[in-house]
């Protein structure tokens, strides 16, 4: 938004926001989005990220109460369900921006991973979206035509190699959209999962080869890399009441990637590095 000024799409909700870690993160900028929008929200990550990240600078900014919840331990995820319902009654909208995956984390070849990590890959980045949900509507918290958002990765469709079990649990998270997203329909509640584009925040990075992955899709994308700021501004429409009927839909935020074959310059160049490679072996 050039003017930082928004367009009050969101005035008079409530929402729940996971994931915010530090400024780069895209759940950070989704919470200024949302509030530049009228919203009012709490924020949630895990105990762990709350001692070493700056969260409480985002609470301030926006006058968001944070909750700590592991998103993996059930009775966490229900106490915070009443704790946001002791904070709003209601809630309009959840977004979850939460992802880790120990495996690669420690770059173990996709053939050799640790079990016990990709359970934990599983259970972090896309189950905790099912118990979410479920607590949340459990708990009664959600309001008719609410929308909920989950931030997924291209992977979950088109393979990624140094995105290892990633890729795996993003496509369970897309599946476990569109199962939800079909349970709640005939309460106008959505569930939806934007695709983003490789983004440079603290998760992005600790992949390794994360710098090829963005300047690949940056070269390959017909409008490049969308920023963490574009997807939220993205994000904002699909909470607002302007997609009521939008639902267990996968949304690519990326700048045509996803339909993307060929970058000129790229093939250019690849042309002439391969063809003097040919050249030689002649
Ligand atoms: P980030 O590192 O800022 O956010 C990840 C968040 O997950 C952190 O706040 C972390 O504390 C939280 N988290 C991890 N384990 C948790 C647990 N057990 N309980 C509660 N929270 C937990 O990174 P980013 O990139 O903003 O990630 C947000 C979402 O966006 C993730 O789902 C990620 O996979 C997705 N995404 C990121 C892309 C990128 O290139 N950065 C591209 C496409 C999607």
């Amino acid at each position: 938004m050039a003017d930082g000024q928004g367009y009050g799409l969101l005035k008079g909700k409530k929402g729940l926001i996971f994931g915010a870690l530090n400024e780069q993160s895209i759940a950070w900028r989704i919470a200024l989005a949302c509030k530049r929008e009228g919203a009012e929200f709490s924020l949630s990550n895990a105990p762990v990220a709350l001692r070493f990240g700056e969260l409480d600078k985002l609470s301030e900014q926006t006058g968001a109460e944070v909750f700590p919840c592991d998103v993996t331990k059930e009775d966490e995820i229900e106490e915070l369900m009443q704790e946001v319902k002791e904070e709003h009654g209601k809630i309009d909208f959840i977004l979850h921006a939460i992802g880790m995956s120990p495996n690669v984390r420690k770059s173990d070849s996709y053939q050799k991973l640790n079990y016990n990590w990709m359970q934990q890959t599983l259970d972090i980045s896309a189950i905790s979206l099912h118990k979410v949900i479920r607590y949340a509507d459990e708990a009664g918290i959600l309001n008719e035509g609410s929308s909920i958002v989950a931030l997924s990765y291209i992977g979950a469709q088109r393979i990624f190699s140094k995105y290892s079990d990633m890729n795996d649990a993003k496509a369970l998270l897309e599946s476990v959209a569109r199962n939800y997203g079909s349970r709640l329909a005939d309460r106008g509640i959505r569930v939806n999962t934007i695709s983003q584009a490789p983004t440079k925040t603290s998760a992005g990075k600790g992949i390794k080869g994360f710098d090829g992955m963005y300047t690949f899709a940056d070269k390959l994308a017909p409008m490049g890399n969308p920023s963490a700021d574009e997807c939220a501004d993205y994000c904002v429409t699909l909470f607002s009441d302007l997609t009521r009927k939008v639902t267990m839909q996968n949304l690519y935020h990326d700048g045509g990637f996803v339909n993307a074959g060929i970058d000129e310059e790229m093939i250019n160049d690849l042309a002439k590095l391969y063809g003097e490679e040919d050249r030689e072996a002649e």
